[in-house]
């Protein structure tokens, strides 16, 4: 059986009219950049969040970096946020001319360990991004606890965690911002780039409107230097078809991620996902934990299934950040992550046999080493 690590074509299949429909419409109004599609995209998506807005821009990583330069971050600052996330949550710290700086993970949540993040906040903290990383949200309450006693902003980096919620509160609406990432491989992704930055703050929510769209708020008056990152009419328009979607999609992932662990539940010399008590998880990422990765990835692909590692080498080891002069040891549990982590296939429309199929495969695999 060849199953395939994300099949978006499947997803299509089942949407194909609609999608073609709303793109089409985009097409006969011309409403390319920015309009309609992606305001009524934004109002869709601030509804879903339960906040007051949410902004459309060009990618999670400008939704970031956005969010950022709109709370003031700028040189001299600095942002802590995990080592065990995609770069992008580190560059958005950089492009604003701001220094991040680490705290390791919790080993069973893989999220910002709130235990450690006190003893990393220095006079120049101004912000902290926890990272809601493959689906599941941060320990947020202990995070915004600290955060306040600090004076420090939270902007959550929810790029993965869409329709996601802690202790009952959509992903994205807890700390100051939320940014989300729309590439189309997310659970709710677009078909191109784009991300959205959600908050209930007012003034941010302004600020950050002007920043995507040259720093202005009337064509050629413009207030502050921004940047182009508005979003495409065509995005918008995709994104509201699937936003109906996405609560059914993420049930048939937590479906799925639940059948796994059925299949995989005291299994030897694998370590499953943990949903925490707080979390609703979406599974954007099902990452497992292996110790001999490579013999592993290849005998899963010689049985003709797709994995991914989401990531192999955590941020302060990774050579565009050489020169924060940090070495191995720095944070074993995001090291170790990087070690071992392996993302086995999970979408929603994946079928109950090759579920089966993989977790078979897996047992196979884990019982060879
Ligand atoms: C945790 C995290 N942060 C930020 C991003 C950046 O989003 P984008 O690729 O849309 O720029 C991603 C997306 O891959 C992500 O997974």
């Amino acid at each position: 059986m060849n199953i395939p690590f994300l099949d978006l074509k499947a997803q299509y299949s089942t949407i194909s009219h609609e999608i073609n429909d709303a793109m089409q419409q985009v097409i006969n109004a011309c409403a390319f950049s920015g309009g309609k599609y992606v305001a009524q995209f934004e109002e869709q998506f601030a509804t879903f969040c339960n906040c007051s807005s949410s902004i459309g821009v060009g990618s999670g990583t400008e939704a970031l970096w956005l969010a950022l330069l709109g709370l003031g971050i700028g040189p001299g600052d600095e942002v802590i946020t995990v080592p065990n996330t995609f770069i992008a949550t580190v560059e958005a710290i950089s492009l604003c001319g701001a220094t991040p700086v680490f705290v390791d993970v919790n080993p069973e949540s893989y999220t910002m360990d709130p235990q450690l993040l006190e003893q990393a906040i220095t006079p120049r903290t101004k912000a902290v991004i926890p990272v809601h990383l493959f689906g599941q949200p941060a320990d947020m309450d202990p995070i915004i606890a600290i955060a306040g006693k600090h004076g420090l902003f939270v902007v959550e980096d929810a790029c993965q965690a869409h329709g996601s919620a802690y202790r009952g509160k959509i992903s994205g609406t807890i700390g100051h911002a939320g940014c989300f990432s729309f590439y189309p491989g997310k659970n709710l992704g677009a078909y191109g780039e784009a991300g959205g930055v959600t908050t209930n703050d007012p003034r941010l929510a302004d600020k950050i409107k002007m920043l995507r769209d040259h720093g202005q708020s009337q064509k050629y008056y413009h207030h502050v230097v921004g940047v182009n990152s508005r979003m495409d009419g065509i995005q918008g328009a995709v994104l509201s078809v699937k936003l109906k979607y996405l609560d059914q999609w993420n049930e048939l992932r937590r479906a799925h991620a639940r059948r796994y662990g059925e299949l995989l539940q005291g299994v030897d010399g694998i370590v499953l996902p943990r949903e925490m008590e707080y979390a609703k998880h979406v599974y954007h990422i099902y990452a497992v934990r292996v110790k001999n990765r490579e013999a592993f990835m290849t005998g899963m692909a010689e049985m003709g299934i797709g994995c991914g590692i989401h990531y192999p080498v955590p941020i302060h080891l990774q050579e565009a950040y050489k020169s924060l002069k940090m070495a191995r040891g720095a944070f074993p549990v995001s090291e170790q992550c990087g070690d071992e982590f392996v993302s086995l296939p999970l979408f929603p429309e994946m079928s109950p046999e090759q579920i089966e199929y993989v977790a078979e495969q897996v047992k196979a695999q884990v019982a060879k080493q």
